[in-house]
């Protein structure tokens, strides 16, 4: 689909409408709140670091508010969900770390998988009675190297490698989308799942990579998209008129920066069937999503 150089500048009036952005307190999820924020809509920031989100919201010109979430512990998004009310128009799942060492979460899942997926996982399904739009969660290029072992999510059995447990969850954060909409469209939902990924962007996310990864990563990052650049896709995704299922990224020469269009997802983020037995051993290790 063509571009016209889609930008922050073309987001719709957004008075009346709720968004929940999370990670709000950083990077892409920061700007993306923040643009929301500015073209009137009511957005929490939902972020594990309650002062951080208070001086970053500070900022803000609009109406925001933050409440406390930590996507690795189950217990602080039941309690996010359970302190929820009224219509939410918008939740886009957009928290998430990278490379960071080998890790178990207090709910004894693997960092990654519980961070960046699993959490939006369960926060997704806990909200979902009160979402009237969509569900906009945020993946990566990378997911295209990833694989789900359904059989050691957690790196029983593997050799831990951290972009391994990276791409893995950011996999999952499509088949997660993919299974989403299917079953909205089941149930005659209005609702959609869609997906968005920033290419790469100057953000916190590789902040703690050393190294060699760590150079590559850096330099990367500087030949690419800034942050407000890389959450164009996902102001996109929230708030274009697109079809469920898609997923946005940036128009440039291997999707790395540019403005936002609608990208084919890889083979791998496509299988139904892995869709659905991930959405399983997700809904059980979770207790959402039955
Ligand atoms: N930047 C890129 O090049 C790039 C490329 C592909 C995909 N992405 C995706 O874009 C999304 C945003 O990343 P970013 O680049 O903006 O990185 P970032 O600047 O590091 O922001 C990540 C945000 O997630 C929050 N977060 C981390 N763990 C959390 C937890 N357990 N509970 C709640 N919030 C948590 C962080 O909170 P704190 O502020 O407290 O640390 C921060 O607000 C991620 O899903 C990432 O995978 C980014």
């Amino acid at each position: 689909m063509a571009s016209k150089k889609w930008t922050q500048k073309d987001l719709p009036d957004l008075s009346g409408r709720t968004v929940v952005v999370t990670g709000a307190s950083s990077g892409i999820g920061l700007v993306s709140a923040r643009e929301l924020c500015a073209h009137g809509a009511r957005v929490i920031l939902a972020v594990r670091d309650v002062e951080k989100g208070r001086d970053v919201a500070q900022d803000f010109v609009g109406d925001s508010e933050v409440r406390e979430l930590n996507l690795a512990d189950l217990e602080s998004i039941r309690a996010f969900a359970a302190g929820w009310s009224g219509d939410l128009d918008v939740l886009i799942n957009n928290a998430g770390i990278m490379m960071a060492p080998a890790f178990r979460t207090i709910d004894d899942v693997e960092l990654h998988m519980g961070t960046n997926h699993l959490g939006p996982f369960a926060l997704t399904n806990l909200l979902l009675p009160f979402i009237t739009d969509r569900v906009v969660t945020v993946s990566s290029i990378l997911h295209r190297r990833g694989r789900i072992h359904l059989d050691d999510l957690h790196f029983d059995s593997r050799p831990y490698k951290a972009m391994t447990a990276y791409q893995d969850s950011k996999l999952a954060n499509l088949l997660f989308t993919l299974e989403l909409q299917r079953r909205l469209s089941e149930q005659g939902s209005a609702v959609r799942a869609v997906a968005a990924h920033p290419g790469i962007a100057r953000t916190n996310l590789v902040a703690h990579v050393g190294g060699v990864n760590g150079l590559v990563n850096s330099l990367s990052q500087r030949l690419c998209n800034d942050a407000v650049k890389g959450a164009l896709p996902t102001l996109y995704a929230a708030t274009q008129d697109i079809p469920g299922g898609s997923y946005v990224g940036p128009d440039g020469i291997g999707h790395l920066r540019g403005y936002p269009v609608i990208h084919k997802t890889s083979k791998r983020a496509m299988d139904t069937d892995m869709a659905r037995r991930l959405w399983a051993v997700s809904a059980e290790l979770t207790n959402t999503g039955e």
